[in-house]
Parts: C-alpha cells; structure tokens; sequence
C-alpha cells in the first residue's frame, strides 16, 4: 500500500517538471531547521572565524595532484626549496602542505609519524614529532600545513589500498583520523608541533559504512555515514558541520594567538556551503580534480555559481590547482591559462599541485603571472560572477576594489573557436564613458568595439581582461559589485536533488537556483538574485548607504509573503507575486539588510530580487544618474509600490 506522505507533486525546474514526495519535503525541512539551530549555537560553539588568517585567498603547494600519497618530507622540503629559489612566495605562494599518507599509527592520543619518510621525525627518545620539518618550512619563511580526517579513518585506506604509505596495525592503531581526539589531535599538530593549516577530509565519514567489504571483514570499525556521496539528501549535515566545528573549536584552543587556517573537504557535499564559513576559511565544492579539461570544468562550475558565499576569510575551493599537469601541461599552454585564469577569477584558493622542480619556463610564466594574482588576490574579497553562459561561452567578471575597475574572463569552454561579445552595461560599467582595457595574460591594452567588449577565442582559450570604466550609475551598487559582502542563510528549503552535476545553488546573482537566467521582461537581470524560498540573505550595508530600491517577486506562479529587515527590523514586508513591484526603502544607518523570501510551496520553491540598487549615503542629492529619486524613498516601516 502506498503511503500517503509519499504523495507527489511537482515544481518547475530547468530540466522540467521535477517529481517530490512530500516524505522527502518533509526531511529537508526537519533538516534545514536543525541546521538553523546548528547555526543559531554556532556562535557559542566555536569563535567567529573572520580572525584575518586567510583574508584573500590561500596559496601554496600540495604534493597530491602530482604525487598522490607516493612523497615524503626530502619531496615536500624541495618543492619549498623551489618556492623560494624562484621567488613564488614572494608572490604569495607561502603555504607548503602535506597531504594524506604521513601518518604511521595511532597511539591513543598521540600519533607516530611514519619515519622512513620523514627522518627528521625520529627523535633520539624514540618518539615522533613533526615539529623539525615544520621549523624547516618556517626557516624558510614558509608556511606549513597537515592533513587529517573528520572521521576515525582516511581516504586513502579506502580509495588507495596498494599505497606503500598506509597507517599499520591493529584496528584501532589504524583509525589515524581525528574523531574522538579532537582535543589531543589539535594539542599536538598546532600547539607543539606548531603547523599553520590543516585540511580535514571526510572519507571517513563517508566510505566506512557497515556493508562495505573492508568494514565486514573486519578491517576497519564501520562509521555510519553522515555523507551519503550518491544519495545526497540522506547525508547528515548537522551531524557533520557538530563534528567539524569540535575539531576547529579544539584546533582554535590548541593556538590561540594565530589561529590555524582551516580547509574543509567534504567535496561540496551535505551542504557544506551552509555551514563551513563558520567553521573554514575554505572549503571543497565538488571531488577531486584531475587533470583533463573536463574535470577542471566541473569543479569550476561547482564553485563558480556560489559567488554569494565568499569573501575576506571564506572561500570555495574548487581543488588544487593542475597547471603544469596532464592536459595543462607545457603542450597544452592554452588550457593551462585558462585554468589559471579560472581560479583567478573566482577568488579560489591557488595551491598548486605540480612539480616545479620539473616545470618548464612557460608553466612557471603562468603561475607567476603578477596581473593575473593579483586578481585573485584583491583585498575586496569579491568572487567573480556568472555574467552569460551559452553554448561553450562563458562570461566572468570580478569587481576589484578600485570602484570601477572590473576583471573579466571571457571563456571558450569548448573545442571549436567562438566569437564572445558582452555589452559593458551588464558587466555594470558606463558604455558612455572612458574605458581602458588590458589582456592580463598579453599585458597588452585591446581595442574594443563602443560600448562592448568582444573577443574571438581558440578552442579552451580565456582572455582575463582588466577594465577600467566608470560605475553604470554614479554611487549605486549592484550585488556584482559587492558579492563578498552578502552572507546566504537557509531557513527553509533545501532541494531534493541538489547533487553536485545538478549545481543548485541557494543563491546567486542574475541566475535561480537550477541555473535558469533570471529575467525581468525579456532582459536578463543581472542586477537580481535568484534565491530558494525560505533563504535569507543578508547585506553588509554597514551604514553606508542611504536607499535601496529592489523588487520582490514569485519567478514562475504563485504569491508569498516576504520580508526586508535592516538591522533585525522590518524595514518592509507584503505579499509577492508574478508582478513586479519595485520598493525603495531608507537604509540610512542600517549595517545589516536581510531580505527574508517566502516559504517554499508546492509549486513555488525559488524566489527573486530583482533589480537590487543600493545608494551611497554619500552621494550628493543633485547628482545624476540616481534610479532613486528621493520623493519615492519610503520612510521607515513603510512600503511604496510602483507597478512598473
Ligand atoms: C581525498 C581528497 C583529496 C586528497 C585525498 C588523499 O580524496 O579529496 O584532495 O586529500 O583524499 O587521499
């Protein structure tokens, strides 16, 4: 017999009508209130995590892409030996890390290192300490980074089972990861053998199930999983985001003066997004990487829709970098650009994963490329924003802190040669006014066509361009240009498929969370966000602005009620429909917007803000080119509806 809680109903999505029970409704909304409550005793929980460590993103090296578990410390100290020799951590390429495979066993609270790989861990008492090659790094100016697992066991016990580099003995002295150690892990990896970073997997959480084979035959103690990799709404996210934020909490105790930059690495699974900026300066948005075109892609994507989610001391890492390896190797110098030019361009993390002692000049010309860093690199802490996909082209751009100035990435994903073109309006820039434009790869200035910017590609090419215009509209602020500034809670919705080749995302600008354009009209509104209902997005106003004008709306059918709240007041709130109605409210003094989208319904699961416009306060009355004129900005508590 059927059971009525499985009842179907349908909502629209980009791929059609999608089928839900109302028994998985039901899951995700007692989930999405636990992580509420999670949330909510964050703060209790662990310290704020916006300590300065990592304000732009990390860079470094990491021995895993190029060689896997098969390295020890003579490999790891002459990567850092190159760093310096060629001046990369001048750069900013200062982190050096270990990755899986250092670890002999466990011994209760204390784990031995694996000697034979790192000598200099042996000390003439017979114990192991990590602490000389730490200080090695640290003479060196460098900084140093390990490796554990937010389980009992590590990924390369499971994924890895011919690697020479494995933890030994018994069952127990195996479980090398950090569960149940959380305070003695952290005691003994900061506090005295004084490491700057660490990266916590989570295989252990995920792959030691009781039906595994390994697990029934005894190998290793079953964990049941808390990340379901293939059946994604059955993980435990608050379960995992508890157990992450013991580690940090411990992590944080262990140093107190100079907190260790923590890198979260649960491949964008269990909503890791909701949770991990409390817990992580960074964290993975999708599996490993490897080094073919197609790989690079998809983890690109994976963290290139989640603009709204980084800034200054949180960052989507979307893996370590493969410049310099397989198909972006020195045959390849093209893609091996447009890598870098993709992981510049998002604010991602730049660890490298190749062997420079064996790259060719050109691979070292990309990695050092000082434009293109700096990019990257730039304080505002903006992550570059989807500005137009279609067919293989892509269109990026990153608001630099200098108002005005814009990075962009123009993108040939595909294999045959495109012509792209965007018009300098929807990068947000004045068409009216100057405009000087500079191919970051060529150093080159390039012409462009009144008002456009356009560019004809190769097969896998990026040009990263350089623009400096004037702002579209004098003293207003679109969400692109400020992306790093928001902060995207959920209190209500969580998708039912949301699995890493579907990419909803909760929120982002210009696009719904399936991905589809948001449109006002027949315009793409690039100045709009497209959010799941029930989300709440905050803005970091911080009582620099005077007015915002947006216009709450129902994309597809229906009506709901929504709220704007400034500094935890309500500044407007109504019922939404298909209708625009734009709203200008005063913010003047407010420091913290929140725009609170209805709760989800049957058939209304997204929600959009279009045409988000935030006026400076300092913007002088008689200026030109305000969309707000004063006589329609409400008092407050007061809302004004014009129909457009
Ligand atoms: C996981 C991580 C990788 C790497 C390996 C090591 O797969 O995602 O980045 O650390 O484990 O075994």
């Amino acid at each position: 017999m059927s059971n009525p809680r499985d009842a179907a109903f349908s909502f629209p999505t980009l791929y059609g009508q999608k089928q839900v029970t109302r028994r998985r409704l039901i899951i995700h909304a007692k989930l999405c209130l636990s992580v509420v409550a999670l949330v909510a005793n964050g703060a209790a929980h662990a310290r704020p995590v916006q300590n300065g460590t990592a304000a732009t993103p990390p860079m470094g090296w990491n021995p895993y892409n190029v060689f896997g578990l098969d390295y020890g410390e003579e490999e790891v100290i002459s990567q850092a030996e190159m760093l310096t020799t060629l001046g990369l951590d001048r750069l900013g390429y200062r982190y050096v890390n270990v990755d899986d495979g250092w670890w002999l066993r466990r011994d209760g609270d204390t784990i031995r290192v694996r000697t034979s790989i790192y000598p200099s861990a042996a000390l003439p008492d017979g114990t192991t300490s990590l602490q000389p090659f730490v200080n090695r790094l640290h003479a060196m100016g460098l900084k140093a980074g390990i490796y554990t697992d937010i389980g009992r066991n590590i990924c390369s016990q499971r994924w890895q089972p011919g690697s020479p580099n494995l933890p030994e003995g018994s069952v127990r002295e195996r479980e090398v990861g950090t569960y149940g150690h959380h305070q003695a892990d952290a005691a003994l990896l900061f506090a005295k053998w004084g490491f700057d970073l660490i990266k916590i997997d989570a295989c252990g959480v995920a792959d030691f199930a009781a039906d595994v084979a390994e697990v029934k035959q005894g190998q290793f103690r079953a964990f049941r999983p808390l990340i379901a990799r293939e059946r994604p709404n059955l993980s435990e996210p608050v379960e995992l985001a508890r157990q992450y934020a013991g580690f940090v909490d411990a992590a944080w105790r262990a140093s107190p003066s100079i907190p260790p930059l923590i890198s979260i690495c649960a491949w964008g699974q269990a909503d890791v997004n909701d949770w991990a900026p409390k817990y992580g300066q960074m964290w993975r948005t999708s599996f490993d990487i490897s080094p073919t075109w197609r790989s690079m892609l998809f983890n690109f994507d994976s963290s290139a829709a989640r603009a709204l989610f980084a800034g200054p001391g949180r960052w989507n890492d979307p893996d370590m970098l493969e410049v310099g390896n397989g198909e972006f190797d020195q045959r390849n110098l093209i893609a091996a650009r447009a890598h870098m030019s993709m992981w510049a361009i998002i604010a991602a993390p730049l660890i490298l994963g190749n062997d420079l002692r064996r790259m060719t000049p050109a691979i070292a010309k990309i990695i050092a490329n000082r434009d293109v860093i700096a990019v990257n690199q730039d304080p505002a802490g903006n992550q570059g924003v989807i500005i137009s996909k279609s067919g293989d082209g892509q269109i990026v751009a990153k608001a630099m802190s200098r108002p005005g100035r814009k990075a962009i990435a123009l993108i040939n994903r595909g294999r045959k040669p495109i012509a792209l073109s965007v018009s300098v309006a929807d990068l947000g820039l004045s068409p009216a006014g100057a405009l000087a434009v500079h191919d970051l790869w060529t150093g080159h200035a390039v012409a462009t066509p009144p008002g456009r910017v356009a560019t004809r590609l190769a097969p896998q090419e990026t040009r990263l361009l350089m623009l400096d215009g004037q702002p579209l509209r004098q003293a207003i602020d679109m969400p692109a240009d400020m992306p790093a500034r928001f902060d995207v809670a959920d209190e209500g919705y969580k998708a039912p498929d949301r699995t890493p080749e579907r990419q909803w995302v909760l929120a982002s600008i210009g696009f719904l969370p399936y991905g589809e354009r948001l449109m006002l009209g027949r315009a793409h509104d690039h100045a709009g966000l497209g959010v799941a209902a029930g989300s709440r997005i905050g803005i970091d106003l911080n009582g620099e602005y005077q007015s915002v004008s947006l216009a709450p709306r129902m994309p597809y059918t229906g009506s709901g009620r929504f709220e704007v709240r400034g500094d935890g007041r309500v500044l407007a709130k109504g019922v939404a429909s298909t209708k625009v109605h734009m709203l200008s409210l005063d913010v003047r003094n407010v420091r913290k917007l929140e725009l609170v989208a209805p709760s989800p319904t049957r058939s209304a699961t997204t929600f959009a803000w279009h045409r988000i416009l935030m006026k400076r306060a300092a913007f002088s009355a008689n200026a030109s080119g305000s969309p707000i004129p004063a006589k329609s900005v409400a008092g407050r508590g007061e809302v004004r509806h014009e129909d457009r």
